[in-house]
């Protein structure tokens, strides 16, 4: 009869494991923000000479005019995986090129329907309308439509895309 082999010490420390991190914690929404070269962007440099601050994953597109934001680039921006989208324009009235933020208006507003009807939230788009001097109201919204889409969650276009699109949407701005 052979002599057994002695016994091998276990540790009785619990074994060390990471608590899983649920996803949600770590995402934080992709959103941009399409300023009119007038007002909006004028109100959004505003709120960076006077420290102002608005969240980071804001990325700021400058447009000549709202009324040149096609429905297009709107419609690209969510399919590349943003998750909400703010147009900024002058106040009604106020437009450099007299109406353009008033067709602006009506392209958010058919947008809008369409991201409703597909489920993806309308949401996810907003339009305000700002004087160059009105730098806390284009904090606030920023912060508001950040605060929206956290609570809406990623936008299920997201998924459908791969990351190289956006990273290339991202260069283009
Ligand atoms: Fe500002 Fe047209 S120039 S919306």
């Amino acid at each position: 009869m052979t002599p057994s082999a002695p016994p091998v010490a276990v540790p009785m420390t619990a074994p060390v494991t990471t608590p899983p991190v649920a996803p949600s914690t770590l995402w934080e929404p992709e959103i941009i923000a399409f300023c009119c070269n007038y007002c909006a962007y004028a109100a959004a440099d505003l709120a960076g000479s006077k420290r102002m601050q608005y969240p980071v994953n804001v990325r700021i597109i400058h447009a000549p005019c709202t009324g040149k934001i096609e429905m297009e680039h709107i419609l690209d921006a969510f399919l590349k995986g943003i998750d909400g989208i703010l147009v900024a324009g002058c106040l009604e009235g106020g437009c450099h090129f007299l109406e353009g933020n008033l067709r602006a208006r009506k392209r958010t507003d058919r947008i809008r329907e369409m991201l409703a009807e597909i489920g993806v939230g309308d949401e996810r788009l907003k339009m305000v309308n700002l004087s160059a001097a009105m730098a806390p109201t284009f904090v606030e919204s920023v912060q508001q439509m950040v605060d929206t889409v956290k609570a809406l969650g990623p936008s299920p276009l997201k998924e459908s895309e791969p990351r190289e699109e956006s990273q290339h949407l991202e260069s283009e701005g």
